[in-house]
């Protein structure tokens, strides 16, 4: 907690885009805890966790099932702040079809940018990604460095990062565009995601006693746990616009910034028997090792949750079978790849029969 924390929340109604998400499942319960009114709009592609978790607790949820590309402003009556958690989530799932990929991540995180802005919401947080350095020269990348996206899912990102701050200085103060690039998360959430770093290494390490490493394993990530990542949405929301508005903050803390060999390692020391692969095929264009002090010092950002205990809370939850280690969805590009077979994720696909549904 920090002094802009949900504890302090003022409330109000927050439209959460893609808030069925990994992210968005811890994020949407603690927002609707504090007091805020919710609004989620998702396609609901990895199910509808978030109704069950959130129909426990008290407060206003709203789901709405609409595609981000041709939703109407409808969605946003009402509503004073956006958290856009919307689009494809990882590098080979954008790469699977990439003019799918720059309709959503780009023409439909847009799209919502300027149905925000005709209807005058102020606050607009943004899930960006520190993949928008690519690979760093040097260590310590800060959010004035320089940007190398070396990725489809980067330039995107990177994309709607530069239309949303033109659009924060064009609007004089009234529009409040925050930028929050996220480290590598981890962690177990409702909807799982078991590509990731952290979270993928462990999996292997605990099903098939292998833990793969791209090339030499000297590549740095910035890793956050995905609790802490939605404090961080909390914070934003919360903060005064004099410090966030119109600004990029990295999310993460840099005792998190960890080599992926050394990862790989920590888990081998948790799940003894298990052995390290490095793959001199696959390279990792990505390295980067990001400097989180503006988040700290400014917002008062902290984490919660260490690498180490990170590794620990993934091996619990795969051993207590609270994570279904055979749910094919927590594969994020095994999954779009599944819904691609079946439609092209075309604007109508019935994915999923989550109704539009309202918890009161
Ligand atoms: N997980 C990470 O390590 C990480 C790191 C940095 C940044 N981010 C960013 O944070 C955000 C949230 O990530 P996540 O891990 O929760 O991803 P996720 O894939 O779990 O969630 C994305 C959500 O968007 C929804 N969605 C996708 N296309 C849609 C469309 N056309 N219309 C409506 N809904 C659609 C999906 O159904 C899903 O619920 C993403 O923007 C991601 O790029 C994530």
């Amino acid at each position: 907690m920090n002094e802009f924390s949900a504890a302090r929340s003022p409330g109000g109604k927050v439209l959460v885009a893609g808030g069925a998400g990994y992210v968005g499942s811890i994020l949407v319960p603690l927002l609707v805890e504090a007091g805020y009114s919710v609004v989620v709009l998702d396609r609901f592609f990895f199910g509808d966790s978030l109704a069950a978790t959130a129909s426990a607790k008290r407060g206003s949820l709203k789901l709405v099932r609409a595609d981000i590309r041709d939703v109407d402003d409808s969605v946003l009556e009402g509503v004073d702040s956006v958290v856009d958690l919307c689009g494809i989530s990882n590098d080979p799932a954008c790469d699977l079809d990439p003019a799918v990929t720059t309709a959503i991540n780009v023409g439909g995180a847009s799209r919502l940018i300027e149905l925000a802005l005709t209807v005058g919401v102020r606050r607009y947080v943004y899930a960006s990604s520190c993949s928008v350095y690519g690979y760093g020269e040097r260590l310590q990348m800060t959010e004035a460095t320089q940007c190398s996206p070396q990725t489809l899912y980067a330039q995107s990102k990177l994309k709607i990062e530069q239309l949303l701050l033109a659009k924060g200085r064009c609007s004089s103060g009234i529009f409040q565009p925050v930028v929050l690039r996220l480290g590598t998360l981890f962690g177990v959430s409702p909807r799982m995601r078991f590509d990731l770093a952290l979270n993928a290494m462990v999996k292997s390490a605990y099903a098939e006693g292998k833990i793969c490493v791209d090339g030499d394993g000297l590549q740095w990530r910035p890793f956050v746990h995905v609790g802490d990542a939605a404090s961080a949405f909390i914070i934003a929301l919360n903060a005064p616009s004099r410090l966030v508005s119109n600004r990029v903050f990295n999310i993460g803390v840099g005792e998190n910034n960890w080599q992926i060999r050394d990862l790989a390692i920590d888990i081998q020391l948790c799940l003894p028997g298990s052995v390290i692969a490095y793959s001199k095929q696959c390279r990792d264009s990505r390295n980067y090792n990001v400097d989180f002090a503006a988040a700290k010092t400014e917002l008062g950002f902290s984490a919660s949750t260490s690498v180490k205990q990170g590794i620990h809370e993934v091996i619990e939850a795969i051993g207590s079978g609270k994570v279904d280690l055979n749910d094919e969805r927590s594969n994020t590009v095994r999954h779009y790849r599944a819904l691609f077979a079946q439609s092209g994720l075309g604007l109508m696909l019935p994915v999923v029969s989550v109704p539009e549904a309202s918890i009161a």
